[in-house]
């Protein structure tokens, strides 16, 4: 098809949330978005918490935009500016080999975005937004780049969306050099290799955080005195530990480490001055609801985990749902706030558990 100035060209991507099990706080570059520690996490399933976003480009159109579920949505910050500059040099690349090509690298972007779920409210949406976000535009310009290459980039929108670009059990690896080029995300092991692992999200609340993770993690490098401890000595032992548990599938060692190393991060957000709280006693009693559940079962048959908000994410295993799952909608049904929604990754819920 010939192209006209009105012509626009557009692309459709959509990207999951992620649930990190080692958690990433801190950065050691906020000009790179490079992290102090590895971390790790578990991609949710496509069909549940997403973003949607389709990105398109056209001489006609003035400047870069983005609309974020039917709102404007500022991309003159720098790290959106990172990953339009990153993404438009790879498509100038391909234009300089291959002159035939629309040189859509000098058109301005609009990018038209969705999350299905709560933003900025500890459910990840900027993991599932950036990736989308890169992704949507990759493919509109046709990049051939990989995932861990796409990674690279998202990292530069925000840290935890270069892992959304795998599915599975995915490592963000802090990386060593300079220019923060090799901090990017690799698959632990796709989905595939433990495919009974189940995630419920309850959602406690879908308000807007009062702290951001940019700014609560920031916080927490320039005055915990615990956080040096966490980055450099617990986490890189729990991100080993952490992979031979996912490797052997051994449930038990992955609910251990995942609930040791949520609270160790809330641990190091209340050792911030002044301290940061985003768990709340809603989040508490999901603590102590599967603290009861595992002393009943005689072993660990769930984890909870807390990202930089109060929603809880209770990792199982299929076999246990029951278990898991029946007792978990008793000991909140009396809890005052606790929680409103249900939501679920890769399983069906028991019979009337969503009522009230
Ligand atoms: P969360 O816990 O939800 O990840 P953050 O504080 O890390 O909260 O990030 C929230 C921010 O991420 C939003 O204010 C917005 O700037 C960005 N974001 C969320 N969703 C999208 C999206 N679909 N596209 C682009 N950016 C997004
Ligand atoms: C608690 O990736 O949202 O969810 O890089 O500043 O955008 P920025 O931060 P972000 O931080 C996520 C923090 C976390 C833990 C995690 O996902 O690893
Ligand atoms: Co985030």
């Amino acid at each position: 098809m010939a192209s006209s100035s009105s012509t626009i060209y557009h692309a459709t991507a959509t990207a999951p949330v992620n649930i990190a099990v080692i958690k990433y706080w801190g950065k050691t570059s906020t000009k790179l978005n490079t992290p102090t520690n590895s971390s790790l996490s578990v991609t949710l399933s496509q069909d549940d918490l997403r973003t949607i976003t389709t990105a398109s480009c056209s001489a006609a159109f003035k400047s870069d935009g983005l609309w974020l579920n039917g709102d404007t949505h500022d991309v003159s910050g720098a790290r959106s500016q990172a990953c339009f500059a990153e993404l438009r040099a790879l498509r100038k690349a391909k234009e300089d080999n291959d002159p035939s090509l629309p040189p859509l690298s000098t058109y301005k972007l609009h990018l038209i975005s969705e999350n299905n779920f709560p933003t900025a409210a500890g459910l990840a949406s900027s993991a599932a937004g950036f990736a989308a976000f890169v992704r949507a535009i990759a493919d509109l310009y046709e990049l051939n780049e990989s995932p861990t290459e796409l990674s690279r980039i998202a990292r530069q929108g925000s840290g935890s969306a270069c892992r959304s670009l795998f599915g599975g059990f995915v490592a963000w690896e802090k990386g060593i050099r300079d220019d923060g080029n090799d901090s990017v995300a690799i698959q632990i092991a796709p989905e595939s290799h433990w495919s009974t692992i189940r995630a419920a999200i309850l959602v406690i609340s879908d308000a807007k955080k009062g702290v951001s993770s940019t700014s609560g993690m920031q916080a927490t490098v320039a005055t915990s005195t615990l956080f040096p401890n966490r980055a450099s000595i617990v986490v890189p032992a729990r991100m080993e530990a952490m992979k031979k548990a996912i490797i052997e599938r051994d449930f038990e060692t992955f609910a251990e480490l995942t609930m040791a190393d949520s609270n160790s991060f809330h641990a190091v957000c209340l050792d911030t001055v002044p301290p940061i709280f985003y768990m709340n006693d809603a989040s508490r009693a999901a603590v102590r609801a599967v603290e009861e559940i595992n002393r009943c079962a005689g072993k660990k048959v769930a984890a909870y985990t807390f990202d930089a908000g109060p929603n809880a994410v209770i990792y199982y295993d299929e076999e246990n749902q029951d278990i898991v799952l029946g007792p978990l909608k008793k000991a909140t049904a009396n809890t005052p706030g606790w929680p409103d929604k249900y939501s679920h990754i890769n399983t069906t819920l028991p019979e009337g558990f969503n009522e009230a």
